[in-house]
């Protein structure tokens, strides 16, 4: 990290624990980078927050910073393994160094919506995935919804062909990169908070991305429009690092495991209308939104499918087959 970067973090901690947090408290800081409202993750972390804080009073106090305001998803995992930061929820896609499991969620076409997700993640082989990771210091507590992908783009997208040749900004995730380039455009990673600026100065044309996120960042407002493609899904892992919940006493770490498997029950619960609504929200603001006809859809399909042979390695055929199983 820069020192300028450790100077702002340290200010907004140190600012935000001397109003929150008593001494003695354990204290979690969670980041993440979307924002608050009318979004899946902004909810549900926000009321993670207000429910550790009632009931686990001095004991543990809560702080969560939206919006990327202590670090982007491009650090928060290696912040998390230095200790600075306890708890954090990014997409599933920001977890390539870690695991390639993962990658399932990335494919294109894989799950017709969240509750084919939910179904997945609850069996046993998802179950499984949140721990895939303690080797390399991070376990996975709760898997968090967010919804279907849409692709917006600075031309109309009705065809897979209008995505010829633009650059569209993806999340770290060679699965995505594969995505784009299938699509004949040019896959650009670059981290969440810098997407906005991105569009509006023409870096990259497009980019995909779920209603609540379209919505929470702007995107719409930088945007010829967003066509609704449900191609892909964005996700989270809510994790945390295997030194900071060994260090627990059994107490607080069950009643902590506890609410936040309560949170993740009742606001995964509320994802798809949490979306419904943001999209709603790009509408009335005067987004505009397109609809594929059934053709068109199944061209997006057709383009973008071939992507699973690249990675049916990583991901296991077995898994595949569940998915689709569950999809049926
Ligand atoms: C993105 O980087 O586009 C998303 O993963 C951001 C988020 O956390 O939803």
């Amino acid at each position: 990290f820069t020192a300028a970067a450790v100077a702002l973090s340290l200010s907004v901690s140190a600012g935000a624990v001397q109003a929150a947090c008593d001494d003695g408290e354990i204290v979690i800081k969670f980041s993440h980078v979307t924002n608050t409202d009318k979004h899946p993750k902004g909810i549900a972390a926000s009321l993670l927050e207000q429910r550790v804080n009632d009931e686990m009073d001095g004991k543990v106090c809560m702080e969560v910073f939206p919006n990327s305001t202590l670090y982007n998803d491009n650090q928060v995992l290696e912040a998390m393994l230095q200790g600075d930061v306890q708890m954090a929820a990014p997409s599933l896609s920001k977890f390539e160094q870690f695991t390639k499991q993962f990658r399932i969620f990335d494919l294109p076409f894989m799950f017709t919506n969240i509750d084919a997700v939910d179904q997945f993640q609850t069996s046993e082989t998802g179950q499984a995935m949140k721990e895939s990771m303690t080797r390399r210091g991070l376990l996975g507590l709760a898997f968090w919804h967010n919804g279907m992908k849409q692709m917006s783009a600075n031309v109309p997208l009705l065809q897979p062909t209008d995505a010829n040749g633009l650059k569209f900004r993806v999340q770290n995730s060679d699965v995505l990169k594969a995505q784009m380039a299938a699509l004949g455009g040019s896959p650009q990673p670059m981290a969440f908070s810098e997407v906005y600026g991105a569009l509006q100065t023409g870096v990259v044309d497009g980019q995909e991305n779920t209603w609540s996120n379209i919505y929470g960042k702007k995107f719409f407002e930088v945007q010829d429009g967003v066509t609704e493609t449900n191609h892909g899904i964005i996700d989270y892992l809510v994790v945390t690092s295997t030194d900071f919940w060994d260090s627990l006493d059994d107490d607080t770490r069950t009643q902590l495991a506890t609410i936040i498997e309560e949170v993740s029950t009742s606001r995964n619960a509320e994802s798809t209308r949490v979306n419904a609504e943001a999209k709603q929200a790009i509408i009335d603001a005067g987004g505009v939104v397109r609809e594929l006809t059934a053709d068109q859809r199944q061209a997006w399909v057709d383009t973008m499918k071939p992507v699973w042979e690249e990675f049916k390695g990583d991901v296991g055929q077995e898994n595949i087959d569940a998915a689709q199983t569950i999809n049926a």
